[in-house]
């Protein structure tokens, strides 16, 4: 096999929990497609010795693709739906590393990754800085506070001054840019990088589409002078300005996601790569207890508890199963271990715990704060679901989104109507998508709500497939959705354009046909009752 993912039992791990949680760094990549993200990880798992050889990765999406009808879906359309999770060690560290799907049309999916990490890397493309069609999921982590790194990639071939882009960072974001290192030559003329910390030159050197780690030299200022002519001259010239404006790393606004590091490189040529892992090590935080529904701290070393943050139905159709993705928020989970679900009060089978890497699966023994598990056909678990053992805790739930795309699903074949029922309430559960209720017309045509028209195209391609449903699904006017209250509703009804519905968890929503309409009631009719899902940026 190409791609040998780290064996776990390879990994020493001690009995001590807090001793293992500040061993993990939990993150997730986020681009825009085609930055380099996929680049970028393969490059990590080079550089960590997870894999020998980069290109493996690719390959072996390639292979996936071919093994799964799931899978057929994402290979048509050339994206990748359904997020993997990658274990490795780097130095004395454990990282788990998320993908997030790179598509300009997001699922709700996407979104949720981020609340099971503790940091983030943005990847930008240097010719193309931020592209508008990425800027919200940019957004999310700022409304977050996630920690966030920034790569400016791509810098072995022409691209944008990174002062503009510094400046871009900082404007569409809100996130205050911090170099960490910063480039000698132009993109494209790209000589190397300095550590803004100590001063020293890292000479870039082109290498054959980085299959093996690069030679990394490290030139003192002097000799830098003398062999970069101009092109030193302009970096220490912009050096100065950021010391002058004092953008200098600073760990507790990066930690509090006001700042961002900002590292430079190409994940092609494999430069930067290695200053940027070393970042995580040292920059990104390990886990910290999470705080339970009443904001009191779940210790570390408590005993296990966990919340699933993604739900991945019958992706295989040779096993036809259900994974809940949960993250480890304390404790030591040992497979097999007895394990409740705060919401049900039912217990949760332990047996069969795997990681996920596409369809490639392995059993996970024991798991840390941090650790990411997959638990196989799990009962009744759903999104937002706290997992404990010992010591009861709930965790407050993975938000929704708000959502921006409506449709309604009709049943094609009548005699389906069973099977369309029963899908769509398992996909509700799964949060494919939101489903939207009329009481009063039942649940023949609901609304489907998302954040990406893609959530409804595998909304309609599940219901087919996996339970014999083909479903129409028909655009519906919609712009906006508010979360609202019986004595709003009652006002709302009587205006024109608005549709009063219910989401699976008996809250109350106000479906606008016009999103001005909305703004203007807001604005006059302040004491109505009209709650934006989303906790971050409003849904424009
Ligand atoms: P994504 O996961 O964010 O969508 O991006 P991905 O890594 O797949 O990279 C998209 C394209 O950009 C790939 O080219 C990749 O080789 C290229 N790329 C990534 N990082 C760099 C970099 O630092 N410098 C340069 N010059 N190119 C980079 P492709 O043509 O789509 O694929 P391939 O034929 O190279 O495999």
């Amino acid at each position: 096999r190409a791609l040998c993912l780290y064996p776990r039992y390879a990994m020493e791990t001690s009995d001590n929990i807090s001793e293992e949680a500040v061993r993990r760094r939990t993150f997730a990549i986020i681009s825009h497609p085609d930055a380099g993200k996929t680049s970028l990880t393969e490059k990590f798992l080079l550089y960590a010795g997870a894999v020998q050889e980069a290109g493996s990765v690719r390959a072996r999406a390639g292979q996936r693709s071919a093994t799964s009808d799931w899978m057929e879906m994402e290979r048509q359309r050339g994206i990748s739906i359904s997020s993997t999770v990658l274990q490795f060690p780097y130095r004395d560290l454990v990282f788990n590393l998320l993908d997030t799907p790179g598509h300009r049309d997001f699922s709700e999916d996407t979104y949720r990754v981020l609340a099971a990490v503790d940091a983030v890397i943005m990847v930008l493309d240097t010719a193309k800085g931020i592209e508008a069609q990425t800027l919200k999921l940019f957004h999310v982590c700022r409304s977050r506070n996630l920690p966030v790194l920034t790569f400016f990639n791509k810098f072995d071939r022409p691209g944008r001054d990174p002062l503009e882009l510094l400046d871009e960072v900082e404007q569409q974001i809100g996130l205050r840019p911090t170099p960490a290192t910063w480039p000698v030559g132009q993109p494209g003329d790209f000589r190397g990088t300095i550590d803004r910390r100590t001063g020293l030159f890292t000479k870039y050197t082109r290498t054959a589409r980085g299959a093996a780690a690069a030679p990394e030299e490290i030139v003192d200022a002097e000799r830098a002078a003398a062999e970069e002519g101009d092109a030193w001259k302009v970096a220490l010239e912009s050096c100065s300005l950021l010391d002058a404006i004092g953008a200098d790393v600073d760990i507790p606004s990066f930690l509090a996601g006001k700042s961002t590091p900002v590292f430079v490189g190409s994940a092609l040529t494999n430069f930067g790569v290695r200053a940027l892992l070393d970042a995580v090590t040292e920059l990104a935080p390990a886990p910290l207890p999470r705080l339970d529904l009443a904001e009191k701290e779940r210790p570390l070393e408590s005993s296990f508890s966990g919340f699933v943050f993604k739900i991945q139905a019958n992706m295989d159709p040779n096993h036809r199963d259900r994974l809940a993705f949960a993250r480890v928020c304390s404790g030591h989970f040992e497979r097999g271990m007895d394990v409740d679900c705060t919401r049900s009060g039912r217990s949760v089978g332990t047996k069969y715990v795997t990681t996920a890497f596409g369809n490639d699966r392995e059993t996970i023994e024991e798991a840390f704060p941090g650790d990411i598990i997959g638990l196989v056909n799990a009962g009744d678990l759903r999104i937002g679901d706290t997992i404990y053992a010992g010591k009861k805790v709930e965790f407050p739930g993975v938000p929704r989104f708000a959502p921006e795309v409506f449709a309604s699903a009709r049943p094609l074949d009548r005699s389906k109507i069973k099977q369309f029922r029963k899908g769509i309430e398992q996909l509700d559960q799964e949060g494919v998508v939101q489903v939207l209720r009329d009481l009063d017309f039942g649940d023949t045509e609901p609304v489907l709500a998302a954040v990406g028209v893609l959530q409804f195209e595998v909304f309609a391609y599940r219901l087919s497939s996996e339970f014999g449903a083909p479903t129409e699904i028909i655009s519906s006017p919609y712009q906006a959705m508010r979360i609202t209250d019986k004595a709003s509703a009652d006002r709302l009804r009587a205006i024109g354009g608005i549709r009063i519905l219910y989401r699976s968890d008996n809250e109350m929503v106000a479906l606008f046909e016009n999103k001005y309409r909305l703004q203007r009631l807001e604005k006059d009719e302040p004491e109505l009752t009209l709650k934006l899902v989303f906790d971050g940026q409003p849904d424009s």
